[in-house]
């Protein structure tokens, strides 16, 4: 870690452009850091993976961001956060920072917090991260998880001719049946179905976390002297598959001016 410099790049992973939720509030935030973005486009989604494949995938990509001698690895992608990151969180020389570890610790601060929901992909549910997380701050929390295992696909445009109100209520309803005070948009594609979400519960209900995510991996990164202060903002786009598709799907949450480059797993 001591070898790593303010100017290096940062990297960004996940399985598709959900991650993209990640990198706008990073680039708002910390607009001077050159960032690469990883989406493992050929394997998504990962939420249908099993642990093993996960973590096959995750060290293929953490030693990719170990050449380019990245300074931090940002995971915006729960689904490993919560089945690898306790495997590789000491094994590189750079800082890695998992989306549901982080965000959890922050939402627990609030002790008004009783009821929580989480949606999510099937291997972040059937992990219980979050309610393991959650509890460890604030052990009182009751926490209600949900996966959505047709969300991902919709976002990605690997679902077509579907029922919109039958694929968003049909994972919904019972999450409002538990009535929680707060829904976790516990995968970062799902901030891409807002506008639809709105549609069937209020807009209020839902915490989109990569804000609060971005914010924490601004302070830390300062605290450690990491952040880069004098660079200029620069993101290269990484997809281990269908480019084009990447760029396309990208559109709602940020618009990039190029196909990203192909780097095959
Ligand atoms: N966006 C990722 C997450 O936050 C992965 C979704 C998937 O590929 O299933 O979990």
């Amino acid at each position: 870690m001591e070898n790593q410099k303010s100017t290096s790049s940062i990297g960004v992973m996940d399985s598709g452009v959900g991650g993209l939720t990640v990198l706008k509030q990073l680039l708002a935030l910390c607009p001077n850091e050159s960032y690469i973005y990883f989406g493992d486009t050929k394997n998504l989604p990962y939420g249908e993976k099993s642990k093993e494949e996960l973590i096959l995938l995750a060290k293929k990509i953490f030693d990719f961001f170990q050449e380019k001698q990245v300074k931090a690895v940002v995971m915006a992608c729960n689904t490993t956060s919560a089945t690898v990151y306790d495997k590789f969180k000491d094994k590189y020389d750079f800082k890695i920072y998992p989306i549901i570890q982080i965000v959890s610790k922050i939402l627990a601060q609030d002790k008004n917090l009783k009821k929580i929901a989480v949606m999510a992909t099937h291997a972040t549910v059937n992990s219980k991260k979050y309610t393991q997380e959650l509890k460890k701050y604030s052990p009182d929390i009751q926490v209600f998880e949900q996966a959505c295992p047709l969300w991902v696909p919709v976002v990605e445009h690997k679902l077509k001719n579907y029922d919109e109100k039958e694929i968003i209520t049909g994972y919904l309803s019972s999450v409002l049946d538990f009535n929680p005070q707060k829904i976790i948009l516990g995968c970062t594609h799902y901030p891409y179905l807002l506008d639809k979400l709105k549609k069937y519960a209020p807009a209020d209900l839902f915490i989109n976390p990569s804000k609060l995510f971005a914010n924490y991996i601004k302070e830390d990164l300062q605290q450690h002297n990491l952040l880069n202060e004098n660079g200029i903002a620069d993101v290269e786009y990484i997809a281990s598959s269908n480019p084009a598709e990447f760029q396309e799907n990208a559109k709602l949450f940020l618009e990039i001016d190029h196909e990203p480059e192909i780097v095959s797993l």
